[in-house]
């Protein structure tokens, strides 16, 4: 693994794991950054384990950042195996995982995860705000559900 944080984040995105929607996930949650506008939406699949309930499978959909792509990436890794309560006390920064600490105009981007799967847990995302728990099956399919039926995400097009 290379020494600096962007090496890390480029090594991280060249062998994305991961993503996309769990379809017989148990949990999903979905927040969206106030600071930069970027969306995540976690799922989590558990299982039965040595008479423990554990994290089997974790995934998620990201309309976000390099880095929180990266630290999603990771955290997915890492959850495997976790139960609810020791996945709940993982931090941004541990989600993170071999990335390392995140450079401080960073830090939101793994909150945005760390959100993601506090929402699918159930408990309230940290430092970021957003739909709680959303039924569409995918973050885009959820954005164009709210943007027709005047639900909660305002979507502005860029070129507007
Ligand atoms: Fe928005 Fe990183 S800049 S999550």
């Amino acid at each position: 693994m290379n020494d600096d944080f962007e090496s890390r984040v480029r090594d991280a995105l060249a062998n994305p794991e991961n993503q996309g929607e769990l379809a017989d996930a148990d949990a999903v949650g979905t927040v969206g950054s106030p600071e930069c506008g970027d969306m995540m939406r976690m799922w989590l699949k558990f299982s039965e384990k040595d008479g423990k309930r554990v994290i089997d499978r974790a995934s998620f959909q990201a309309f976000g950042c390099q880095t929180a792509i990266a630290v999603a990436t990771m955290a997915t890794r890492m959850l495997k195996g976790r139960t609810a309560e020791e996945a709940a006390n993982l931090s941004a920064e541990d989600l993170g995982g071999e990335l390392g600490p995140l450079p401080p105009m960073k830090i939101h981007c793994g909150q945005l995860v760390e959100g993601a799967l506090r929402n699918a847990l159930g408990g309230t995302p940290a430092a970021t705000d957003g739909p709680p728990n959303a039924t569409a099956p995918t973050l885009a399919a959820d954005i164009r559900d709210q943007a027709a039926t005047g639900g909660k995400l305002r979507v502005v097009p860029i070129d507007e």
